[in-house]
């Protein structure tokens, strides 16, 4: 089955407006995959699972395995759904990419989750632009599982439908919130730091440059701070921002948002790798390979 994408609007982020695609909500075509998409699943599965044992947070694969989910095909989001059903209430939607912003935060105001259908070619198996299926479905659904994060997951769509009100800079400061928990978190455990977040995860490289690596700067989480700051999204991060546990990101973000956003509209954006005075840092970034310029 091919699509073609519509463009529907556009989306401010600091690099000025940017095109959004997509579209409906459709059944996951699950007939239509081939033998290879089912390849490419098993290989990506696989060698994420050796990755990540010890380095994401343990509930990460043990709710992988209450899911049901294995190397041997890409799952039915019908049976995923029969276990979210019976857990935290959550459904996830068959979505053909990207949605608009306000789509994307009434589904998960409603606790619906969208999840791209398709999977990636086989020569991409490192790295695509958007995200597709193994992102979708390895990196976010586990964590749906989790009643805390799950509750944050929802709290976080409602919280984008009021910020889509206010102003186009209240949703850009709270895409950098996502970006930096719900793609790029990690959380501090008794066994030391581990990944939570969908973007890591389901990145081999990212999988190991995010906990070993001297280059990124790993800080302690801090609502204004990681609203106000500045990302990429074409190379791994400069910046980790590292929760206590998934408690903390209810708490933190609990309060009406408003007059944080009128506050940081006048304040400034911090680079991607800045280390502040104020922050508790868990380790000064290197700076290695750092590219200057690009930050979103
Ligand atoms: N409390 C936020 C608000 O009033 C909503 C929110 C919750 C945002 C959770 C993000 C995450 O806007
Ligand atoms: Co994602």
């Amino acid at each position: 089955m091919q699509t073609v994408a519509e463009r529907v609007e556009h989306q401010l982020t600091d690099k000025g407006y940017v095109p959004v695609y997509t579209t409906r909500v459709i059944e996951q075509p699950w007939d239509t995959y081939t033998a290879t998409d089912h390849e490419t699943w098993a290989t990506l599965f696989k060698r994420q699972r050796e990755l990540l044992v010890g380095r994401a947070a343990n509930e990460f694969v043990e709710n992988q395995e209450r899911f049901g989910m294995s190397a041997d095909t890409i799952p039915k989001f019908s049976e995923l759904n029969r276990v979210l059903a019976e857990t935290t209430g959550w459904e996830l939607i068959a979505v053909e990419g990207l949605l608009p912003e306000l789509t994307f935060f009434e589904h998960l105001a409603s606790r619906r989750f969208p999840v791209t259908w398709w999977i990636r070619k086989p020569e991409q198996l490192d790295y695509l632009a958007e995200p597709d299926l193994f992102h979708d479905l390895f990196g976010h659904v586990p964590l749906l599982l989790n009643p805390v994060f799950a509750d944050y997951m929802q709290a976080y769509g409602a919280g984008g439908v009021k910020a889509a009100a206010i102003a186009p800079e209240a949703l850009a400061n709270l895409t950098r919130l996502y970006w930096y928990t719900v793609e790029f978190g990690l959380i501090d455990t008794p066994e030391g730091l581990r990944i939570y977040g969908a973007g890591i995860v389901s990145s081999k490289g990212e999988s190991i440059y995010s906990l070993e690596s001297d280059a990124p700067n790993r800080i302690g989480f801090d609502l204004e701070r990681v609203m106000r700051t500045r990302y990429r999204i074409d190379t791994y991060q400069k910046t980790y921002f590292v929760i206590d546990s998934y408690e903390q990101l209810i708490e933190a973000t609990r309060p009406d948002f408003t007059p944080l956003y009128a506050r940081l509209a006048d304040a400034a954006s911090h680079p991607a790798g800045d280390v502040l005075d104020s922050d508790t840092v868990y380790q000064r970034g290197t700076g290695e390979g750092w590219l200057s310029d690009g930050d979103v």
